[in-house]
């Protein structure tokens, strides 16, 4: 049976403060708790939402070592760009403060201080890397080396980014202290662990028996999780950025991140309703529902759980509606590699349009899979679906009574059977609607309020008024009646998903906020009531706007090839004299002809100034011999001859540089000289 609860406490995953919020963010967590969210207010039900900015962690520290800033510079400004980000897209938060805050802190030692105190860690030595120039033990992303898998340098102590291997930082190969560049040492350190394999049985049991109804993605990531057995997680770190592990003997100890930041959920809501909080995480007759993407799945279905299970007074979510990973035009979103559409960039390149995006993100929300972002979809959904479905509809309503009756409702007359058949129709969505938010499946909701406009605008067309008008007033009138009220109906559907346009068709129609009970009525606008002036919705996107989107990103994406590209170590060193000893000289390419039998070969009459020469170079796949011919080239004059199993033989060599991806390019000179001239 179906649980009865009085209240929800929802949250969302708290951003790390190291760099502004992108779409990926946005899709993932933010809009559908937002849509959520929303949706329940309307449904006048209790529900506090719950955000914040994640404050600490080891790539916090590291971008404030490479600006020459502190940590808390680095989250100031983040905090700062990334909270303003979410009011500018409508994200409702009640609170999204901190894990900075004094008040998070305080919790979240207090959380650790009582699991501590009941016996709910362990502790345990470990050794790891320690650099004593600095001083300091060295997080695994402090330390970097050759990777022991494809042997690239600049390899994590967690992960290469090359190949993509996790790794652990005794893998590394010559390791290497990103603090000082000294070679680090290992040093015993100890820990507290919150032991999970403990937890284990409850939590099967509380997720794979009680929570079936879970998204099959968090469910599956679950299990797998509980198959292969849990071990003991570390809650502390050697860090000076964080909170002070609350305990003797652990000076310069922090909670880990992953510690902290899901009580800052908890610190956020005390800090709003510093009396009354405790009832939004203790009262079972509350519900708590976690927003996340799917990295986040077994931190706040397994880890979380535990600590709270382990403090003892604190309920346990109820669900967990996680989503798979938004990617952009084909290629993973990336903060360091700057592949995103950042939401202040967007804005400043779209002001106003907001709606479009939360519009977009829903209807592509990765749900049940991983999804694609690209411009040319975002335009199609504008054009055709907000453009031609939503807005037009709306504008075509207001215009046409505008026209015929001053802009003022007109009165409902007899309905036909038509007539029936339509109200019967949309009558059907509130119920499609609310099921489908129930169930978080927020693209599917958005959908079937699309499917309101797509009656209204098939209602126009088949009953076209604007020919009616000349025999039969009454009949358009309640032609008219009907599409406002479906007008309004509009304004209340979408009032989760788009609640900018939702206003704004408020405005329009005079109307104020209506609750969602009210969805599915014909009487929300009273004959007589007299309405705004009619606005466009939405407008065109025209394709030179999406282009110079799609250049934005084709610049980045060369930007990182060029960066991202690392040239073979410089080999050892030469004297000039061995140099010299190297007979580099200019050639003229007299006749260029395929090797019979030998695809890859070309072989070269080369005019050297003296009595001319064969050379064979192996760039058929790069160059047709036409391409070469009366090109002047570099050879090397004196290397040792050799010869082909054909009998060719070839008196040196032609000077060519090979690309990354194998391709091939001939030196040349840029200018002329006399063939036989020496390269010096
Ligand atoms: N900062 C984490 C991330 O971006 C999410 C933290 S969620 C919380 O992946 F529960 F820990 F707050
Ligand atoms: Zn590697």
């Amino acid at each position: 049976m179906e649980k009865r609860f009085k209240r929800t406490t929802v949250t969302s995953a708290l951003p790390y403060a190291n760099g502004p919020v992108h779409i990926g963010h946005l899709a993932g967590v933010y809009i559908p708790a937002d849509i959520y969210v929303r949706y329940l207010r309307l449904k006048k039900e209790d529900v506090l939402f719950i955000g914040g900015s994640d404050e600490h962690g080891v790539p916090i520290t590291i971008r404030a070592r490479k600006e020459g800033v502190t940590p808390q510079d680095v989250v100031d400004r983040y905090h700062a760009l990334i909270k303003r980000s979410f009011e500018e897209f409508g994200i409702s938060f009640d609170i999204y403060s901190r894990t900075t805050s004094p008040i998070h802190h305080r919790l979240a030692a207090d959380f650790f201080r009582k699991l501590y105190d009941k016996g709910e860690f362990i502790e345990k030595t470990s050794m790891q890397y320690y650099d004593e120039e600095a001083g300091q033990f060295l997080a695994d992303r402090y330390i970097t080396g050759e990777c022991p898998y494809c042997h690239a340098e600049g390899a994590y102590g967690d992960q290469c980014e090359k190949c993509g291997s996790s790794l652990s930082p005794t893998e590394l190969i010559n390791p290497k202290s990103a603090i000082s560049g000294s070679q680090p040492v290992m040093r015993e350190t100890k820990h507290w662990y919150l032991p999970l394999d403990k937890h284990e049985p409850w939590l099967r049991r509380w997720i794979l028996e009680e929570h079936k109804e879970w998204r099959p993605n968090v469910y599956g990531q679950c299990k797998s999780w509980l198959d292969m057995g849990l071990q003991p997680r570390a809650v502390s770190r050697d860090l000076d950025w964080g909170i002070p592990v609350p305990v003797e003997g652990a000076e310069g100890k922090v909670l880990y991140v992953w510690f902290d930041a899901p009580i800052g959920y908890i610190s956020n809501t005390k800090e709003l309703l510093p009396d009354d909080w405790e009832k939004w995480w203790k009262d079972p007759e509350t519900r708590l529902v976690h927003f996340i993407g799917k990295d986040n799945i077994v931190f706040h279905c397994i880890v979380f759980p535990a600590m709270l299970k382990a403090e003892g007074s604190y309920i346990l979510p109820d669900n967990v509606p996680a989503n798979e990973f938004l990617n952009l035009e084909g290629d993973k979103l990336s903060t360091s590699h700057n592949w995103a559409i950042w939401l202040h960039e967007y804005l400043q390149d779209f002001p106003g349009k907001q709606d479009v995006l939360r519009y977009v993100l829903t209807a592509n929300a990765p749900e049940t899979k991983d999804n694609d972002f690209t411009w040319k979809d975002f335009q199609a959904r504008n054009n055709n679906e907000l453009v031609a479905v939503y807005g037009n509809f709306v504008n075509r309503a207001l215009q046409l009574t505008k026209k015929y009756f001053d802009g003022t409702v007109p009165q409902m007359g007899e309905l036909t059977e038509y007539d029936r058949g339509i109200l019967q129709e949309f009558a059907g969505v509130k119920g499609e609607v609310e099921k489908l938010l129930d169930l978080f499946k927020f693209r599917d909701a958005q959908k079937e309020a699309m499917n309101l406009a797509r009656i209204g605008n098939k209602y126009l067309a088949d009953t076209e008024p604007w020919k009616l008008a000349k025999t039969d007033m009454g009949r358009v009138a309640t032609i008219l009646n009907i599409s406002l009220q479906l007008v309004a109906n509009l304004a209340i559907a979408f009032e989760p998903f788009l609640p900018f346009s939702s206003g704004k068709l408020r405005g329009m129609l005079k109307i104020e906020k209506l609750s969602w009970d009210s969805l599915g009525r014909t009487d929300l606008l009273p004959a007589g009531h007299r309405l705004g002036e009619p606005a466009l919705l939405f407008e065109k996107i025209a394709d030179e706007t999406i282009q110079a989107q799609l250049d934005k990103l084709l610049a980045t994406k060369k930007a990182n090839e060029a960066a991202s590209y690392k040239a073979k170590p410089v080999k050892p060193t030469v004297t000039a004299e061995t140099f010299s000893q190297i007979d580099i000289r200019v050639g003229t390419v007299l006749e260029c002809a395929p090797v019979p039998k030998m695809k890859k070969l070309l072989a070269f009459k080369i005019a050297d100034g003296l009595e001319n020469r064969t050379i064979v170079s192996g760039i058929a796949q790069h160059y047709k011999p036409e391409e070469l011919v009366g090109k002047q080239v570099l050879f090397i004059a004196n290397l040792a001859p050799r010869q082909f199993k054909n009998g060719l033989v070839s008196e040196g060599m032609i000077l060519s540089a090979e690309d990354v991806d194998g391709t091939v390019a001939v030196t040349s000179l840029l200018g002329q000289v006399k063939p036989g001239s020496e390269v010096k």
